[in-house]
């Protein structure tokens, strides 16, 4: 059989701060910072630069970097001079206190990093005013404090531009936890915890944020999702990740039952059922009417995965990941779905008698087999994958399988390599099987 071997080359990028930080010289000004001119914009690096106070930076810097060092005070003025700042970081500082006018004169600032810091939001830490004068700023994260806390409305009534809020969140027992005054944020659209505490989470909890887009809840610690509406009235709200949260009463039913009243497009859930063998129960017919094209519920405890449990797999999802559970059988009609990611099961014995797939057509493009445990496939488990470009059936225990890829015209990609070795792809040239 004639088919090309392609190695797979890693290439790791080097992130945008390394990259500049190489091409940078010596700041006159402080020998700990780096400063570099790129894009015509004025980059000022003093990471771990052992600074204690900002009087010192040059007017035309525009994005400042003073991330891990001994700010412990932000006076009045420190940056008044700096009107052309469009960015300010100073995560992982000591900072215990912003004085009222800080940040007066950074009228252009967009993005404001102050995660990491010892701020507690009381009038002695964080002055009611410090954010006034951040008429520009579009991306605030004020994530791990001390102590966790949002921060009052009060203090954000000025922000009128910001699109992107990174903040600890704890909520109470009537599930409130942002005031009415966030409201007032037309233009919010994201929302992403750092610590995470929240009592009960329902139609209160983001009631006064109304235009939110995305939710990250990863890593939160839920007691209870209450009924009724939680998300359905947020009208953009598209994407929820609650991987990695925890909900202490592993009651996530009301939760999925209120995506039948949204229109989210997008749900990660990796690593956020431990004791479950299914899917949360009519998981997909709750999402059958929302225009759901990609799911994330990868790295769970599910066992079996089928429609007498979770429903039939909504008529516009696009993506399925189920990869890393412990699944021995899935069993679905597949009509649209164009990625299944079954990597890392328990499939082996399943497929040796069948297949995945229930009745009707496929369109799948992308399956991943891997690691499952495979040691005999029958025919009709590929049965119909005239669409399928890429199949992975590495790490199995197959010695001698020759797929019926005649089906696969479209087939560009099949894995066959096995651990310990080293891998590499098989492509195959349509062409070839196009001509036989
Ligand atoms: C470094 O500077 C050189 C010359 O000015 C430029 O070609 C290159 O793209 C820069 N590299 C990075 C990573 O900015
Ligand atoms: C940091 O600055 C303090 C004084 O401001 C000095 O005593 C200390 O040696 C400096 N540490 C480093 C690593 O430069
Ligand atoms: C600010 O820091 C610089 C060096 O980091 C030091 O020389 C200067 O005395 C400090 N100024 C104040 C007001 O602490
Ligand atoms: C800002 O500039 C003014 C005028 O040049 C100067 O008097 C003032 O000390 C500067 N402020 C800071 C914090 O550097
Ligand atoms: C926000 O700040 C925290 C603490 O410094 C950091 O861990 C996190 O990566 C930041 N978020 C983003 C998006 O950079
Ligand atoms: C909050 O921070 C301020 C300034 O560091 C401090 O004086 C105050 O005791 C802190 N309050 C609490 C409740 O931690
Ligand atoms: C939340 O639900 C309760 C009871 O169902 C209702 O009384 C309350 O008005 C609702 N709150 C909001 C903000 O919709
Ligand atoms: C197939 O899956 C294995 C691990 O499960 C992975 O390492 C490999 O990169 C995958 N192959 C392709 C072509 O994506």
């Amino acid at each position: 059989m004639e088919y090309v071997i392609v190695f797979i080359i890693l290439i790791s990028t080097l992130n945008n701060c390394q990259s500049r930080l190489q091409n940078g010289t010596k700041c006159d000004f402080n020998n700990q910072c780096i400063c570099v001119m790129e894009q015509f914009l004025f980059y000022v690096d003093c990471t771990n630069g052992n600074i204690t106070n900002t009087s010192i930076f040059p007017s035309n810097t525009n994005v400042l970097i003073l991330q891990s060092n001994n700010i412990m005070h932000l006076l009045d003025r420190s940056f008044e001079n700096l009107s052309n700042l469009l960015e300010l970081d100073l995560s992982n500082n000591k900072l215990l206190k912003i004085d009222s006018e800080a940040f007066i004169g950074l009228s252009n600032l967009k993005e404001l990093s102050l995660g990491g810091n010892e701020l507690n939001f009381t009038v002695n830490s964080f002055h009611i005013n410090a954010l006034a004068p951040l008429k520009s700023l579009t991306i605030l994260n004020i994530t791990y404090q001390t102590i966790s806390d949002i921060l009052s409305d009060k203090m954000i009534l000025n922000l009128h531009a910001l699109q992107s809020l990174e903040t600890d969140i704890i909520s109470n027992t009537d599930g409130q936890a942002f005031g009415k005054g966030y409201s007032s944020l037309k233009q919010l659209r994201q929302l992403k915890a750092g610590k995470c505490q929240m009592e009960l989470v329902n139609n209160n909890t983001f009631s006064n944020l109304p235009y939110l887009e995305f939710v990250e809840l990863s890593k939160c610690r839920i007691v209870q999702f209450g009924n009724g509406c939680i998300f359905c009235h947020l009208k953009n709200f598209r994407y929820l990740d609650l991987s990695k949260t925890v909900c202490e009463n592993n009651n996530f039913r009301s939760l999925v039952s209120d995506f039948k009243r949204t229109k989210i497009r997008k749900i990660k859930m990796t690593r956020t059922f431990f004791t479950s063998a299914f899917p949360p129960f009519h998981l997909f017919g709750d999402l059958a009417n929302s225009g759901i094209t990609e799911l994330y519920i990868n790295k769970n405890s599910f066992v079996m995965a089928h429609d007498t449990v979770t429903d039939t797999i909504p008529n516009t999802l696009q993506v399925l990941d189920l990869s890393d559970n412990m699944l021995v059988q899935v069993s679905y009609s597949m009509l649209t779905l164009r990625t299944l990611n079954l990597r890392n099961n328990d499939l082996g014995k399943v497929l040796a008698k069948g297949g995945y797939k229930r009745y009707g057509t496929i369109k799948l493009q992308n399956v991943d087999l891997s690691n499952n445990g495979i040691h005999s496939l029958l025919f009709i488990v590929f049965e119909g994958h005239s669409y399928l470009e890429t199949l992975n059936l590495s790490d199995n225990a197959l010695s001698d399988f020759s797929p019926d890829v005649s089906v696969m015209i479209r087939l560009k990609v099949l894995d066959l390599s096995k651990k310990n070795k080293k891998i590499f792809t098989t492509q195959y040239h349509a062409k070839y099987f196009k001509n036989c």
